[in-house]
């Protein structure tokens, strides 16, 4: 897989559910290496289907997407070392991190990516102690995943993220259920992954969110179709197409022009 090639390609991709709930539009869209991308979109414009689509776990209706250069399908992924190459190197974090966490306690979870990938024993530990030292969530690991507080889950799915250390990290409204302290802490947390050259993409309705991490914007329609695609600031002094979109009060757009 070489790095030169974006790193998604999503193109006229269309997603319907059971043939006939569209989620998805004829959506185009390329990700390159290293950006902070946020899809920006009303609830139900198709952010999450998206991001599931990327990370292989639902395949387009229409379309295609590319990562790395090479189709993601479900039979690309039927290969073991494709699926293997792929699932090391894009992770999800789901909208609803009930979903995501199944292990009996918090040091299971987080060891399961590095398991995986078959480290060595000792490799696998020091993961799993980097990531509960990052995630300052050391006290929780012999606790239940599924008997934690949101703010706790969510700590502990990116912990679980950053334990497979993958390059590309996708996230599902990832500030949901944090307070104020934990929200900055995951700015903080996303910036410092952009740093280390990661890309990340993620999914939100927060405006404050994006404007505080995106380097670029791409806005969905509550027709699932990509509105707009660009520069954050740009895109997020267009009040007309946040309210067209659903994204911003009229009386907050109101305020902000006077
Ligand atoms: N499992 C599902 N079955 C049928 N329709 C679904 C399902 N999940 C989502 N949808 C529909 O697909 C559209 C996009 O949903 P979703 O991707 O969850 O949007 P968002 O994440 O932007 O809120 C919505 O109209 C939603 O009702
Ligand atoms: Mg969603």
């Amino acid at each position: 897989m070489l790095n030169t090639k974006p790193v998604f390609d999503v193109r006229q991709v269309s997603f319907e559910y059971e043939g006939k709930q569209t989620a998805l539009d004829h959506i185009d869209l390329s990700v390159h290496a290293g950006e902070s991308l946020i899809i920006l979109g009303a609830n139900g414009s198709g952010k999450s289907t998206l991001l599931k689509l990327l990370d292989g776990l639902y395949f387009p209706t229409g379309g295609e997407i590319q990562a790395f250069g090479n189709p993601v399908t479900e039979e690309a992924l039927r290969d073991d070392e494709f699926n293997f190459a792929f699932r090391r190197r894009v992770g999800l974090i789901f909208q609803d991190t009930d979903v995501q966490l199944f292990s009996a306690s918090v040091l299971d979870e987080v060891a399961f990516a590095p398991l995986q990938l078959g480290l060595p024993r000792d490799e696998v530990n020091r993961r799993v102690d980097s990531a509960l030292e990052a995630l300052r969530i050391e006290k929780l690991r012999e606790r239940a995943p599924h008997r934690l507080s949101g703010g706790e889950k969510r700590r502990v799915a990116l912990a679980s993220l950053l334990s497979l250390n993958p390059d590309v990290w996708l996230l599902d409204e990832p500030t949901t259920g944090l307070d104020p302290r934990s929200q900055s802490w995951l700015v903080e947390f996303i910036l410092k992954q952009r740093n280390e050259g990661k890309t990340v993409i993620t999914a939100t309705h927060d405006l404050t969110l994006a404007e505080e991490i995106a380097s670029r914007i791409c806005v969905f329609s509550e027709d699932h179709q990509v509105v707009a695609a660009g520069d954050p600031q740009e895109i997020l002094e267009d009040h007309d197409l946040l309210h067209r979109c659903n994204l911003a009060h009229y009386h907050a757009h109101h305020l902000e022009r006077i």
